[in-house]
């Protein structure tokens, strides 16, 4: 009798243990495009359109567009998604996430966008004919993109079709008054055609820089913004591809921030609620169970990480994979990164892969220096230059347009799992 009271209470205990933590529940989400349940940093990002871009555009100031770029898996992409999605909650009008495939024709993608927005604005369903015919060209530049201006030697070229639509969705908004339009278009390395890529950020831009004519009761009249935003999301190579061809004028109409790995102090503050109170889940027969981790095992996930957000997302992912009971411990943080290490290796090699020559060199060059000894004249020297200053612009890209290297004094690693790739054993353990 006895014997099977314990028998049950421990296969109830072995239920609860096992139902615990399954892949269904896991919060953690390496890889997916989606905004990540556990979100670490970025909080001059986030409050930069909270504070800044959103409500001087609301109050009719000039605000310019915003380029967030930086290498693969650093969350450009989860960043704006989560700023669409604050816009969202406000009552924002927002483009879905618009990526362009490689190759691909822009404008397509943005005017089938502005459609839609179009459509969210009211626009469509407005009986003035001149906003109907605008539709309709927006409708061919949706179908024929940027061809279209190829295709028809006479009538607006497509960009100017689509400022013209940008305007009347901004205006839509001042009138609906307290809402901001909000594209984001990601991915925009990907724009090959020079000729589509300036005609979409003149459109982008024009409509950001027009001035609209207000009369207030009373008669007077002033110029204000629309209440439109834009933010474009791509690999570091876009500062290249945009100077190069709009130069100046892409520098005055959009703010480019270069995103660097994350803080651990932020990795850990992400994982805190895991410490502090337990991560909520589901659980089993609706009852809600929590899941703990042990300091150490938080501390360890920041550190295999080396503040990368998919790295970040995935050793927590395998960790929550690794057991099934209440706590996650740092044996099962060390075992799920095990069966990951090929995988974080795999991520730090695609971004060394992406990299000229020349800047793969440099990083290898500085990896096989001691840390006090990485100046450029040193780094120069074992790359074999005859002279300090032809690695001179190599470094500068790799600083500012790429946020690999900062050159302070000495060179140091501002991508940190790039450092531990050519520097340790890193992603293996010890
Ligand atoms: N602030 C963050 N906190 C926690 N996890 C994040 C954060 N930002 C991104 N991630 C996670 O990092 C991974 C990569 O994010 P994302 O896809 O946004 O990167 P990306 O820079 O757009 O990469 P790519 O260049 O490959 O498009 C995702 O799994 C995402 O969930
Ligand atoms: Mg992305």
């Amino acid at each position: 009798m006895r014997y099977s009271l314990i028998n049950l209470s421990t296969d109830l205990f072995a239920d609860k243990f096992i139902n615990m933590r399954t892949p269904l529940d896991s919060p953690f989400s390496p890889g997916s495009d989606t905004v990540p349940q556990i979100w670490a940093g970025r909080t001059e990002q986030l409050s930069d359109w909270r504070d800044v871009v959103r409500p001087r555009r609301l109050a009719g100031l000039h605000e310019r567009g915003r380029t967030i770029l930086g290498e693969a898996g650093l969350g450009k992409s989860s960043l704006v998604r989560r700023i669409a999605a604050s816009a969202q909650n406000e009552g924002d009008w927002v483009t879905p996430q618009l990526r362009i495939p490689s190759g691909a024709d822009p404008l397509k993608k943005v005017a089938e966008a502005l459609l839609r927005l179009a459509d969210q604005a009211g626009l469509s369903a407005m009986k003035e004919k001149q906003i109907g015919a605008l539709l309709n060209r927006v409708e061919s530049v949706a179908a024929s993109g940027f061809s279209l201006s190829l295709r028809q030697a006479s009538g607006p070229e497509p960009y100017t079709v689509l400022t013209e639509l940008l305007i009347e969705i901004g205006r839509a908004a001042l009138r609906q008054g307290d809402v901001v339009a909000l594209i984001h278009i990601d991915e925009v390395q990907n724009i090959s055609s020079e000729d589509a890529l300036s005609q979409l950020l003149i459109a982008l831009g024009d409509a950001l820089t027009h001035e609209e004519q207000i009369t207030v009761p009373g008669g007077v009249q002033f110029q204000c913004a629309l209440p439109l935003a834009v933010y474009l999301t791509g690999l570091p190579e876009f500062a290249d591809m945009a100077g190069a061809r709009t130069g100046a004028t892409f520098v005055r109409r959009f703010q480019t921030t270069m995103l660097a790995p994350l803080e651990d102090s932020d990795l850990l503050a992400a994982l805190q609620p895991f410490v502090v109170e337990g991560w909520e889940t589901p659980g089993s027969e609706g009852r809600s169970e929590r899941v703990f981790m042990e300091p150490e095992a938080q501390q360890a996930i920041v550190d295999l990480c080396r503040g990368e957000p998919f790295l970040f997302q995935l050793a927590g992912e395998r960790a929550w994979y690794a057991g099934s009971g209440d706590v996650i411990t740092t044996a099962q943080v060390r075992a799920g990164w095990q069966s990951a290490s090929a995988e974080a290796e795999a991520h730090v090699e695609r971004i060394l892969a992406r990299l000229p020559q020349r800047e793969r060199q440099f990083v290898e060059a500085m990896a096989g220096l001691s840390p006090e000894d990485r100046t450029l004249t040193r780094i120069s020297e074992a790359m074999g230059y005859a002279k300090t200053s032809d690695a001179g612009p190599t470094s500068r890209r790799l600083d500012t347009v790429r946020g690999i290297v900062r050159r302070g004094k000495p060179y140091s690693f501002s991508h940190r799992a790039v450092e531990a790739a050519l520097t340790s054993e890193w992603p293996d353990l010890e």
